[in-house]
């Protein structure tokens, strides 16, 4: 089987099965209730960058890396990543949600962290390919996917302070469930004051671990303060309203418009986000990719003028924010329950990504 290629049309990655898959039984067990981010599945890609030039691309068994203490990913933190999520179709089969938007996200994030941008070709050739070897992981239940992590990290061995010249790009994927805890359907958001995650100028709008390890103190405040999510506010004037730890936000008025913050280099350009824009203007609201003050946040909140607000992202989907607290006190939004703009979008967004409604965007890509 070594070397059967996985899609014959564009011939492009090879296939090395596991020899060890998760016997049938096992796999029924892990898919039940998988969590987010727990359970993953038999096959790995993995493409190499060296000399210039990618070279041998593979989907593999799942196996650890062995990396030299010195690898540069290991102190600098040069790595990027993407989320994207692949679906069950009512018929069976499998279909991905928007993986050019990804591919081309994934280059961009690589040429601001002096990466080289993997063509996107190779990305989507890698993301199709591992979602044929571990088609069966995809869980059948309602909120169930398969989420894929492509990946690339710095590898090498020094210490000097310089890109590095070999990387490794690879994909893995997790049967995933919601990602909040079921039982809880409206989340609720610390205000963080004392944190901030990105800065003009800076890699906000790459997907960079840095990002996400630099919010990890602030979510952690966030649970302590008994809520679910941390949401910041931009680094100069501390006061707009910029994006959660790993989700971009959404504010729905009385008069039926939303809005979001605009994309203005700290807020990353969310494959989900730009999605629910399109669908909202094909309803008919009015989006407006506008700053919001949290000072206007919760004045809006307590004369009713904000009825809704929700977070959205590949993992995320669409979930309601009911409740949002900071140092000055705290303000709920609606009846702290889902609304019928939030419940909508959610609607029309997953019955597409799942098939069940049809596409006119030509958004997904069936996997056969
Ligand atoms: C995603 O939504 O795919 C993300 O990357 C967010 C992460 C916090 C799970």
């Amino acid at each position: 089987m070594i070397g059967e290629v996985l899609d014959p049309e564009h011939a492009a990655i090879a296939f090395e099965p596991s020899s060890k898959p998760v016997p049938v039984e096992e796999r029924a067990r892990l898919l039940a209730d998988p969590g987010f981010g727990r359970v993953f599945t038999d096959h790995m890609a993995m493409i190499e960058y060296e000399d210039g030039r990618w070279s041998d691309a593979r989907i593999t068994a799942r196996h650890p890396f062995t990396m030299d203490p010195a690898s540069p990913v290991l102190h600098y933190a040069q790595e990027i990543f993407e989320g994207m999520k692949a679906y069950r179709r009512p018929n069976g089969g499998a279909a991905l949600f928007r993986p050019e938007a990804n591919a081309r996200r994934f280059a961009k994030s690589a040429i601001r962290m002096a990466m080289p941008p993997l063509p996107e070709e190779m990305f989507l050739e890698s993301v199709r390919g591992l979602v044929r070897a571990d088609r069966d992981w995809i869980p059948d239940s309602k909120e169930g996917s398969l989420y894929l992590r492509p990946f690339m990290i710095a590898n090498g061995s020094f210490l000097g302070m310089r890109p590095s010249t070999e990387f490794i790009y690879a994909v893995i994927a997790s049967s995933v469930g919601s990602y909040f805890k079921s039982g809880s359907p409206v989340i609720s958001l610390w205000v963080t004051r004392d944190y901030v995650r990105a800065a003009p100028g800076g890699t906000g709008e790459a997907k960079c671990g840095g990002n996400y390890a630099g919010s990890l103190i602030a979510q952690a405040e966030a649970v302590r303060e008994g809520c679910d999510q941390v949401v910041f506010l931009d680094a100069v004037e501390r006061r707009w309203v910029e994006e959660l730890g790993g989700m971009n936000i959404f504010f729905v008025f009385d008069d039926g418009s939303l809005r979001t913050p605009p994309l203005d280099g700290t807020i990353l350009h969310g494959v989900t986000r730009d999605s629910l824009i399109r669908l909202a203007r094909d309803m008919g609201l009015e989006v407006r990719e506008e700053l919001y003050s949290i000072d206007q946040w919760r004045a809006d909140a307590q004369s009713g003028r904000l009825t809704e607000a929700f977070a959205c992202g590949t993992a995320a989907v669409v979930t309601p924010i009911g409740r949002v607290k900071g140092r000055d006190g705290e303000f709920s939004i609606g009846g702290e329950s889902s609304g019928p703009v939030t419940q909508r979008l959610r609607t029309a967004l997953v019955d597409i990504q799942r098939g069940t409604a049809p596409d006119p965007y030509g958004w997904t890509e069936p996997i056969d």
